[in-house]
């Protein structure tokens, strides 16, 4: 009975919040390999893509004239490489308690662009 009642939950948090980290290790990456889904992480360079999801999401903080640009900027490749291989990066995006942005995760195809470069080292490419 508590075991359908938190799968109920489960389903619920799904319905509502379409990926609750509770539920399921959801790694799209891991479990089927990259470029599956809609989410196409083949080609993800920090030059273009990367930035796209910066722009998009990051910069009114973390870029020149944001709040957090004098704290944690993400001005170069080398700042923005820091977060990336210390783990700050893909756990924040990923932290439902404390997300980045701070308004809550972006979508999971961003995530999973940001994961892709993460793992591959984040190269300045
Ligand atoms: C509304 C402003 C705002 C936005 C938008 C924002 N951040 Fe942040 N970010 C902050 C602040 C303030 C901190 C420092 C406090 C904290 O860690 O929560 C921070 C901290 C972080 C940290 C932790 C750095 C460290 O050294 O501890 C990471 C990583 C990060 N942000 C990544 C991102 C990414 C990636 C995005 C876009 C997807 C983003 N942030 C969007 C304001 C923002």
């Amino acid at each position: 009975m508590k075991k359908t009642l938190a799968a109920l939950a489960c389903l619920l948090g799904l319905a509502l919040l379409t990926m609750p980290s509770s539920c399921y290790y959801d790694n799209e990456e891991d479990l089927y390999g990259p470029g599956t889904g809609n989410c196409d992480t083949t080609t993800i360079r920090y030059s273009v893509e990367v930035k796209q999801i910066l722009a998009a999401n990051c910069n009114n903080c973390h870029l020149p004239g944001g709040s957090t640009y004098s704290g944690i900027p993400f001005e170069t490749h080398a700042q923005f490489q820091e977060v990336a291989l210390n783990g700050k990066l893909v756990d924040r995006i990923n932290n439902q308690a404390a997300p980045m942005p701070q308004t809550g995760l972006m979508d999971k195809c961003s995530r999973q662009k940001l994961e892709a470069w993460v793992n591959a080292g984040a190269p300045n490419n």
